[in-house]
């Protein structure tokens, strides 16, 4: 018989090379190659066991469908972003960094469930059951009943859970510390992790119970090893937050069975995560609303608008290439607004640096900040306080035009609740304003340049001590 063939493995994306290298030319990441036995992965049995298939029978489209049925867990940030609750049968990986939360997060979930007469395991790979319990009880969760484990062994796992009752949900923490003995390789690869999962997988099918996967993540936001299992679950959550901030945000990135869109907000406080129904409040909370620079987003996050204060910084550089820096927005966008605003509007960044920063952590990707951005900019740059009781929205196009935007009644309705009186925004949002909230229509940047520049010569005005501005004459 001929000698195994060995195959090396990229531990970061799952590349397979049959020599050692010491860039993965897949994903880049260096020294990620592990020699990996290529007999010992999953269907490289099957030619030795090769048998005829069975016929089985094939379906059409119009038979009979029942929607899943959810088990609702009860916290409702959580629920919003699983679609409605989590759906029998079904596996969902959920990722986040070290320390974010996502234990405490599961442990809180378990015991709402098992609280409402669930059956739920939560088998720990990472800590001790003395350990888990410890966090229950500075929880205040330590009377639940969740069956708990610290077990690394998938079939150990299955065969344990197969016995009694059906568990509702079951927890496994985390999939990098998970092994299968139908693979050989050591604990940790990528072999084993997609074993392990694959596993885990096929008992959420056949019990109908629904496993959670946390799976860490690496510092560039990818779900480490576990990227392999991304396409093979049902659901992929990530939670996400920095240090900096208490707040935690959960955000589906894939999800069979619901929309990929919600955002769950969370706060991180001494007694565990506390849901945040009202995002907009806590992002505007301490906003310095009298210095230039800053001007509040109205944004959807989903189908839930999202109040967000942008900050900008526009100071004349010492450098030869001025610093353009973003924080939770994305970079490509910010060059395109500083683009916009110099061919359209006159203005001149090229000797100034420009800090963009999104308050309190939160991540935009809507084109619809473009116009937000880009008053805070302008602002920034001429001195300008923009009114306090305006919100802006609005998509930038090359030409300089402000383009409408979707779901305009929505964030105009949230920035009336929260105290606001007038949006700058697309002429088409004024159809949707009411007698709480005006539109002060901006269909080009250069009447959005015009007028903050007015308010900065009326504001030079009353200042004994006048302001540069670089708004270069038109
Ligand atoms: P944890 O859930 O262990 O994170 P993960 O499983 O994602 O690695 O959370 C650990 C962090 O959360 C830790 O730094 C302390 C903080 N924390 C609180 O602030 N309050 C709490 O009640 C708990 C349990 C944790
Ligand atoms: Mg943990």
């Amino acid at each position: 018989m001929a000698k195994p063939r060995a195959n090396f493995v990229c531990q970061n994306c799952g590349a397979v090379s049959n020599r050692w290298q010491g860039k993965c030319e897949a994903c880049g990441e260096w020294n990620s190659f592990t020699e990996e036995n290529a007999a010992s992965g999953i269907g490289a049995q099957a030619g030795r066991h090769a048998r005829k298939g069975r016929v089985f029978a094939l379906e059409g489209l119009a038979g009979e469908s029942r929607s899943a049925p959810r088990i609702i867990s009860g916290i409702g940030e959580l629920d919003r972003v699983t679609g409605g609750g989590f759906v029998p049968g079904s596996v969902i990986l959920i990722g986040g960094e070290p320390g974010i939360g996502k234990s405490t997060l599961l442990i809180q979930a378990c015991a709402t469930l098992a609280d409402r007469g669930h059956r739920v395991c939560y088998i720990s790979g990472e800590e001790a059951v003395a350990q888990v319990r410890l966090r229950a009880e500075r929880l205040g969760l330590a009377k639940s009943n969740v069956e708990l484990a610290a077990e690394t062994s998938v079939e150990d796992i299955a065969t344990t859970l197969l016995e009694g009752k059906r568990p509702s949900l079951v927890v496994i923490d985390s999939i990098q510390t998970m092994w299968t003995d139908a693979v050989d390789s050591t604990p940790g690869t990528v072999t084993q992790v997609r074993g392990a999962a694959q596993s885990l997988i096929r008992y959420a099918k056949s019990t109908g119970a629904t496993v959670i996967l946390v799976g860490h993540v690496t510092k560039d936001g990818q779900i480490a090893g576990p990227r392999v299992v991304e396409h093979m679950v049902d659901a992929v959550v990530s939670f996400e937050g920095d240090g900096g901030h208490h707040f935690r945000i959960l955000r589906a990135v894939k999800n069979r069975f619901g929309p990929t869109d919600e955002i769950g907000v969370f706060e991180m406080t001494g007694a565990g995560l506390r849901e945040v129904t009202n995002p907009s409040a806590l992002f505007l909370a301490g906003r310095d609303a009298s210095a230039p620079g800053t001007a509040v987003f109205a944004g959807m996050e989903g189908t839930r608008p999202v109040l967000v204060e942008i900050q900008a910084l526009v100071a004349p550089t010492a450098l030869g290439t001025p610093r353009r820096a973003v924080v939770g927005w994305d970079p490509s966008r910010l060059s395109m607004v500083i683009a916009v605003l110099e061919a359209h509007a006159g203005l001149r960044l090229g000797q100034h640096d420009v800090y963009l920063n999104v308050a309190g952590g939160l991540r935009i990707s809507e084109p619809a900040a473009d116009l937000a951005a880009a008053a805070a900019l302008v602002s920034s740059l001429t001195g300008a306080q923009l009114s306090v009781d305006s919100v802006y929205f609005g998509e930038l196009g090359l030409s300089g035009s402000v383009r409408p935007v979707s779901h305009s009644p929505a964030r105009l309705k949230e920035a009336a609740k929260l105290g606001f009186h007038a949006a700058v925004a697309p002429a088409a949002a004024r159809e949707s304003s009411d007698a709480t909230i005006s539109v002060n229509a901006c269909n080009h940047i250069s009447a959005l340049v015009a007028d903050i520049a007015a308010i900065g010569a009326e504001t030079r005005r009353t200042k004994e001590r006048p302001r540069p501005t670089a708004v270069a004459p038109r």
